[in-house]
């Protein structure tokens, strides 16, 4: 073998080799198929989901009125107060309502947005508005003093503040009577 068709040997190997490279290169290759016009809007899509997903976790199931005991449901309140919400006539509360003009901001009907929050099904809303108070110490406090809690995107100081100095101990036990019997209708 002489010194010429020595490297005219190693000039084909070389050339070869660069030309498989290359070939290879141009070759269907599967992953590449993976990218497509579309893939951007796919990826969006996708974290769009995961996102939502991450928002709305399953809500916990909540507590009604009809899962507590007498106890649960009067937790907190004085004692003489509970006796007479127990035994308080709820329907006298419609018309205590009336006289005390707290169906002005507040209505019966869930679609129906007043000043204040709707009074469908508020028996079960008072279980679960703040963790730790009954339902019927949520109400009493809701009424003597509104502003212990602020119902959320409603604003403070709008409900009227002197019902502890006007109600009677008997029409605030009625009043709490009636709304603990606006219930059971998330069921
Ligand atoms: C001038 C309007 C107004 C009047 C009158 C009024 N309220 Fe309210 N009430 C509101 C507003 C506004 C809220 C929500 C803001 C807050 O929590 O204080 C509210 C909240 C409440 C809540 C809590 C509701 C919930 O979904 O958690 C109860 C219970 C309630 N009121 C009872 C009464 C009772 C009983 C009367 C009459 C004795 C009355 N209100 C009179 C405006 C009013």
């Amino acid at each position: 073998m002489n010194w010429l068709r020595q490297h005219r040997l190693m000039g084909v190997a070389l050339l070869s080799l660069v030309l498989g490279s290359l070939l290879a290169a141009c070759a269907p290759d599967p992953a590449t198929s993976i990218i497509t016009p579309d893939l951007g809007p796919q990826l969006i899509a996708a974290a769009r989901a995961k996102a939502t997903g991450m928002e709305q976790p399953e809500a916990p199931a909540l507590l009604t009125l009809a899962d507590m005991s007498d106890e649960e449901i009067y937790a907190g309140l004085d004692g003489d107060l509970a006796a007479a919400i127990q035994a308080a006539d709820p329907a006298g509360g419609e018309n205590l309502a009336t006289a005390n003009a707290c169906i002005g901001c507040h209505s019966l009907d869930p679609d129906v947005v007043m000043t204040g929050p709707t009074w469908h099904n508020i028996g079960d809303t008072a279980v679960n508005r703040v963790a730790g108070e009954s339902p019927a110490y949520y109400l009493y406090q809701s009424i003597m003093d509104p502003n212990a809690y602020v119902v959320t995107d409603y604003p403070a100081g709008i409900m009227t503040q002197t019902y502890q100095d006007t109600l009677s101990q008997e029409d605030l036990a009625t009043l709490i009577a009636y709304l603990l019997s606006l219930h059971g209708a998330g069921e």
